[in-house]
Order: structure tokens, then C-alpha cells, then sequence
């Protein structure tokens, strides 16, 4: 498998659901913070050859000293994340090294994602498509309201998927999208984004694992996840 991937990390959120303390990627999940679990993990993918990381503003060399032992071979940038994710996405594609021509955008609230996902994104990458998503299929069923709450339509649960990252992406692509973009635009996640644009969003299996930590009860099920391992 060729090393020919780099992976922007965002990781400058605040966590402000997860409730008062430090930013969330530097919570601790059975003492590590979520960042090193989620790094680790990245850097252990046989695709990738650099990694990227928007940290929390102030918590730039902590985050450098943090992560050097655990990237191996793969290089490491670490810039200053943006009040966005957006910004913080941004901010890490411009720093991202010249050569890699796979990219990923990884958060680093989703610490336990196998290194097999991300190869598999990278490889669907590699195979031809523009942009590739992770889904896993949904089981609640879910409604679409209004203002009020009022329901006003239920999708039928069997079109509907819920979205993972590592998201990947033909870095001409992802370049392309964010160089479009106007100051101030939120989107949900990077492939709605290239979507816009034109690109034709494959999707591949994602993985249990591959969770975000949002809420303390998430917290909760990463302990357990982490322990059965
Ligand atoms: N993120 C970022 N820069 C921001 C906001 C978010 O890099 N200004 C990152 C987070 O660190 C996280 C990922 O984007 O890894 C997904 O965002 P989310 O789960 O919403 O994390 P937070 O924004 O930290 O959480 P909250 O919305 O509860 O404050
Ligand atoms: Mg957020």
C-alpha cells in the first residue's frame, strides 16, 4: 500500500457539550487524551505519511510534545486551530506537506477508529474516487421537523446513513472546495462540502468504533470500547 496520504487532524473544539474543562481532544480517556488515542490509532495506518493537527489555540507545543512518540514514521505539523472547524480544516490543508495526494480529515473527537478505515478511505481514494465518506446505516428512526417541533416528514430509514470520518479525498479536490468557500459558510462535514462543488460522494463501511465523543455518555461507551480491546 503506497504511504501516500496525509491526514488533517481537527482538534481546536472546545467540547463545550462534553461540559466544563479543557478542550476536548486533550480529555482524558483512561489517562490519555482523546487526541493521543486518536493519533496513534492514524498514525498506524500503513497510507499515511504525515499527519496534521489544528490544535487548541495556546496548546500548540503541548500538543507537538504529546504526539511525537506516537506518529512513528509519519511526519507531524502541528498549526493553530480556528474558531471553526471549517478554519481549522482550512488552516491545516494549507500547512499539509506538497507531496501526498490522498487527503483525510479525521477528528480527533473519534479516538478509537481502527487504522483499517483509514486505509480503506484511502485506498477507495486511490481506486478513482473524488471523495469518500464512511457510513454506517441508521437505527433510529428519524424525523424531519419544523421550528415548532412539529413532525413534518419521516425519510425512509433505509436511504438514510450516518457519517464517519476519516473522510478522504483527491487533494486537488478537497483544495479546490475550500479555495471556494466564502468567510463565514458552515457545513456539516467536508463531503457536503466538495459536494457542492461538483464531486460525486462515495460511500464505504464505517465502523462502530470509529464513534464520536460528543456527551459524557459517550464517554462512557469509549471507556467500554477501549476496554474490551
Ligand atoms: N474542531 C476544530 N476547531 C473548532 C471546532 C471543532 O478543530 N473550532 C474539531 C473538534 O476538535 C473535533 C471535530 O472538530 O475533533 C468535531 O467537532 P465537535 O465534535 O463538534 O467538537 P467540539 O467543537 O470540540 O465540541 P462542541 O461542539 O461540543 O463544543
Ligand atoms: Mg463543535
Amino acid at each position: 500500500m503506497p504511504r501516500d496520504t496525509v491526514v488533517l487532524v481537527p482538534a481546536a473544539g472546545r467540547g463545550e457539550r462534553l461540559g466544563p474543562g479543557a478542550p476536548k481532544a486533550l480529555r482524558a480517556l483512561r489517562g490519555d487524551p482523546l487526541l493521543l488515542h486518536a493519533v496513534r490509532r492514524i498514525a498506524a495506518a500503513e497510507s499515511v505519511a504525515a499527519i496534521v493537527v489544528a490544535a487548541p489555540p495556546g496548546a500548540e507545543r503541548a500538543v507537538r510534545d504529546l504526539l511525537a512518540s506516537v506518529v512513528g514514521a509519519a511526519e507531524l505539523v502541528v498549526v493553530t486551530g480556528g474558531a471553526s472547524r471549517e478554519e481549522s480544516v482550512a488552516r491545516a490543508l494549507a500547512a499539509a506537506p506538497p507531496d501526498p495526494q490522498v487527503v483525510l480529515v479525521h477528528d480527533a473527537a473519534r479516538c478509537l477508529c481502527p487504522p483499517e478505515l483509514a486505509d480503506e478511505v484511502a485506498a477507495a481514494v486511490r481506486g478513482g474516487h473524488d471523495a469518500v465518506v464512511p457510513v454506517l446505516p441508521v437505527t433510529d428512526t428519524v424525523k424531519q421537523v419544523d421550528g415548532g417541533g412539529a413532525v413534518v416528514a419521516t425519510p425512509d430509514r433505509a436511504t438514510l446513513r450516518a457519517v464517519q470520518t476519516p473522510q478522504g479525498f483527491r487533494r486537488e479536490v478537497l483544495v479546490r472546495a475550500y479555495a471556494a468557500v466564502a468567510a463565514g459558510e458552515t457545513w456539516t462535514d467536508d463531503a457536503s462540502l466538495v459536494a457542492r462543488y461538483g464531486a460525486a460522494v462515495h460511500t464505504i463501511p464505517g465502523r462502530e468504533e470509529a464513534m464520536k465523543v460528543t456527551r459524557p455518555f459517550d464517554l462512557l461507551v469509549a471507556e467500554a470500547v477501549l476496554d474490551r480491546a
